[in-house]
């Protein structure tokens, strides 16, 4: 029997997600902040949502890596969420992620929070598979792409430091 044929390439366009959310008191810490783990959560699925557009597959959480909080948000703002698949590798994907603190009074965005995550493209047994290729359209899309095939490379290489010293 032949193997089935790959799936269709995607355009980067597709996997854009945008998510929005309001910064309630359930989500803030004593200083009137956001609480950090509460905007991973976010991150996480606002990414989830770009990788299964773009894979149209079950997709998992990999890793959750470069989270650099740049400001703090405040209790009452409006959180923007944007994320895109950057690149495809062969069943995993990285998903550029930036958070956006939006004052309600004024509409002023400040850049809040970045990262990047890794989500595999699983099968029903929960088994990596193949994910479609992305079409790179746009010189900033080939040049988000480039960048994360570097920063591949030195996950790939700490999965493997933690799979021997583990
Ligand atoms: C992620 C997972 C499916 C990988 O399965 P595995 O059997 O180890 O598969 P492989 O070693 O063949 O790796 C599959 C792909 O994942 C990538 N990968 C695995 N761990 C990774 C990590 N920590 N960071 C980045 N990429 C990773 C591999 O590089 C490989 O990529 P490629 O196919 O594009 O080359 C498996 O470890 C898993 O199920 N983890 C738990 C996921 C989870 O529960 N997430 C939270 C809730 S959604």
């Amino acid at each position: 029997m032949s193997a089935p044929p790959p799936p269709p390439a995607r355009a980067v366009a597709a996997s854009r997600v945008e998510m929005t959310k309001i910064v309630l008191p359930q989500y803030a810490n004593a200083l009137g902040n956001i609480f950090g783990g509460e905007v991973v959560a976010w991150i996480d699925m606002c990414a989830a949502v770009s990788a299964q557009r773009h894979a149209r597959t079950s997709c998992v959480t990999a890793s959750i890596d470069a989270v650099n909080f740049l400001l703090p948000i405040k209790l009452g703002h409006i959180v923007v969420l944007k994320s895109q698949v950057n690149a495809v590798f062969t069943s995993s994907m990285e998903c550029g992620v930036s958070v956006w603190s939006e004052d309600p009074m004024t509409g002023v965005r400040s850049r809040a929070v970045t990262a990047y995550t890794t989500f595999v493209s699983v099968d029903a047994e929960g088994r990596p598979q193949p994910v479609a290729p992305l079409l790179l359209e746009t010189d900033e899309d080939r040049r988000r792409s480039s960048e994360a095939h570097t920063r591949r490379a030195s996950r790939v290489a700490l999965r493997e430091r933690l799979r021997r010293s583990s």
